[in-house]
């Protein structure tokens, strides 16, 4: 019997979503929430998981060297919320597979490309950004490039995020294929949310100045069609409980919203209030 155990982090992105698709820098996080996969060579044969649908079957097929293994799933990273659920899986199994058949770590690029055929299972044409944050944990400036991904390490911030959850996921594929068919006229918008985006590496130690960053990157994504009431909605709430800035965060069209704020605590409390659920959440810094 030869265990293997795998882990990846969830991920919440700061700036740049939907543009990262088209070339634009966009900025991520690894969150202090993540997926740990254990497999086993010798069984008893089967799959062990929270959730279960035909492109995890999949996914499983293209990672698993064999369909006799055993494998189980343990997950605190919100499913279809944009925290980059399904990144954080595949990153998991990459490891435990590589673990369990006694290899060394093929290192990030290897099991960034290996993680990268099940996200696309998943996700259908992903820039790569979620599995680049999954991989190296912390904060990451992301782009895609005619060459390839390029991905660059930045300071971890020291900061907490309030995540609020707006209770429904959205389809990140259907949504990308959204801001498709409404290019070239969303381009200017595309261009701008790069430039957000970039406008965030100097000031990634202060939230006071993030925030406005924020709320101006999802002004931008409601222009170009993925943000929801209940996203308007709930930026309004963390701009009303004394937020810097807020923003929905990965593809919208429900997950998440994202703020930043002198006291997160009082705005979990004000959320709670509104019946809202909200939480606290910690940057992941690279190990
Ligand atoms: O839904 P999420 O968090 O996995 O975010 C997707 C981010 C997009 O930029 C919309 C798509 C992508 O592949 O980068």
């Amino acid at each position: 019997m030869t265990i293997g155990e795998g882990e990846g982090w969830g991920k919440l992105i700061l700036g740049g979503e939907h543009a990262v698709v088209y070339g634009h820098p966009a900025v991520a996080l690894a969150v202090d929430l993540g997926t740990r996969v254990v497999v086993d060579t010798a069984g008893p044969q089967g799959v062990h998981s929270p959730f279960r649908d035909d492109r995890l079957d999949e996914a499983l097929q293209r990672l698993l060297p064999s369909p006799d293994w055993a494998l189980t799933i343990t997950s605190d990273v919100p499913v279809g919320r944009g925290m980059g659920s399904s990144a954080a899986l595949s990153v998991a199994i990459v490891r435990a597979v590589c673990r369990a058949e006694g290899r060394p770590d093929p290192g990030p690029d290897a099991t960034f490309n290996k993680a990268m055929e099940a996200e696309r299972v998943f996700h259908g044409n992903p820039s790569g950004l979620d599995v680049a944050v999954a991989v190296r944990g912390g904060a990451i400036v992301y782009r895609r490039t005619e060459e390839g991904p390029r991905f660059q390490g930045l300071p971890c911030p020291t900061w907490p995020l309030v995540v609020y959850d707006s209770g429904y996921a959205g389809n990140t594929r259907d949504l990308v294929a959204g801001v498709a068919a409404r290019r070239p006229e969303v381009d200017p918008i595309l261009s701008r949310l790069g430039e957000r985006a970039q406008a965030m590496i100097p000031v990634l130690d202060d939230p006071a100045a993030l925030g406005p960053l924020f709320t101006a990157c999802h002004e931008d994504l409601r222009q170009i069609g993925v943000s929801t009431p209940e996203l308007d909605a709930l930026v309004a709430l963390a701009l009303r409980s004394g937020a810097y800035g807020a923003k929905l965060a990965g593809a919208g069209g429900g997950g998440v919203v994202i703020a930043v704020g002198p006291d997160p605590e009082a705005m979990v409390a004000e959320a709670a209030r509104q019946g809202v659920n909200a939480f606290v959440t910690w940057p992941r810094s690279a190990p």
